[in-house]
């Protein structure tokens, strides 16, 4: 099944990294956002980084073009009705994933895939609302997309063969490895980089050692291209906290609970480097 049009919800950091993607790739691409500010700002962050690439001699000028005229945006999920495949890349809320499941299947056509981006939700709660559920299925980016080169796909216990094969050529066609993952929260990744990450602010909180001594030791001991403090500003911690509610919601295990800084961080708004202020400053 080859894909023509394709439909991104949300134009946050992992929703425009998509659609970037997407546009770079060839496909006609739609976004949509809530509000008419939340599109100025999506598409403000899709050509920055578009430019980026530009700079750094990864596009040319004219593809860069060519790749924004590809680009369209809108409020209503009623203009996604001609996708051929739809990615949701909302904010980490299964119910709001769950509503914008029920409105995306009253809106797109039979034929059309319907994934989620979500890092830690099992996918079969959003293919449930839906009456489409063997065409839904996860299918998982990392930020930042357009240089990360993995997307894990993600197959329910209702999924059929053809939309798996659909999903995989998909990200392959993005220049994505595909690896496959059991619908089970947290997937492959954040099963494993999750703890990991809580640990750093476990560390932190206990006083053993400095946020800088933290992130050096996994850089400079571990080769990580950024330490877990660093990352989790990168990832947001707001989206953490979610995703670590989620795991511990699921599997019940003390290293999914979200430590009490994370959790005092996300409601104080030091949501990292897209707030200005996480465990670092970026002001
Ligand atoms: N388009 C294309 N290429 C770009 C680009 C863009 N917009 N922006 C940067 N690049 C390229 C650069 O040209 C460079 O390429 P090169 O290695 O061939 O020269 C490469 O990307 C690295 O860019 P920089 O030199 O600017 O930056 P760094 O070397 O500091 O790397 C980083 C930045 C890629 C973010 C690196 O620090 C990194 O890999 N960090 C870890 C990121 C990570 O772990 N992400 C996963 C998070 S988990 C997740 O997303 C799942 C979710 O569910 C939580």
């Amino acid at each position: 099944m080859a894909f023509e049009n394709v439909g991104i919800v949300g134009c946050g950091l992992m929703g425009a990294g998509i659609a970037e993607a997407a546009i770079r790739s060839g496909y006609a691409t739609t976004v949509r956002e809530i509000s008419p500010e939340l599109v100025a700002k999506g598409r403000a962050r899709v050509e920055k980084s578009l430019q980026t690439a530009v700079e750094r001699g990864k596009l040319a000028a004219a593809d860069r073009d060519a790749a924004l005229s590809r680009l369209s945006f809108t409020t209503g999920v009623e203009a996604l009705a001609d996708c051929d495949l739809v990615v949701e890349a909302a904010t980490e809320d299964p119910e709001l994933k769950k509503e914008l499941f029920v409105a995306l299947d009253r809106s797109c056509k039979r034929a059309a895939i319907l994934a989620s981006n979500t890092s830690s939700i099992p996918i079969i709660e959003l293919a449930a609302v839906t009456a489409r559920p063997e065409r839904v299925i996860g299918l998982h980016f990392f930020n930042p997309v357009p240089v990360m080169k993995l997307v894990e796909v993600i197959r329910t216990i209702r999924t059929c063969d053809e939309v798996v094969a659909a999903a995989r050529g998909f990200g392959e066609s993005l220049g994505k490895r595909p690896i496959m993952a059991k619908d089970r929260a947290g997937f492959i990744v954040n099963v494993l980089l999750v703890p990991f990450l809580l640990d750093a602010v476990r560390l932190l909180e206990q006083g053993v050692a400095t946020r800088e001594d933290i992130d050096t030791g996994m850089e400079l001991g571990c080769g990580h291209p950024m330490g877990p403090l660093e990352l989790l500003d990168f990832i947001g911690i707001d989206t953490t906290c979610s995703i670590a509610e989620i795991l511990f919601e699921e599997f019940k295990e003390p290293r999914y609970a979200p430590p009490t800084l994370l959790k005092q961080m996300s409601i104080a708004g030091l949501h990292g480097k897209k707030s200005g202020r996480g465990f670092y400053d970026y002001a």
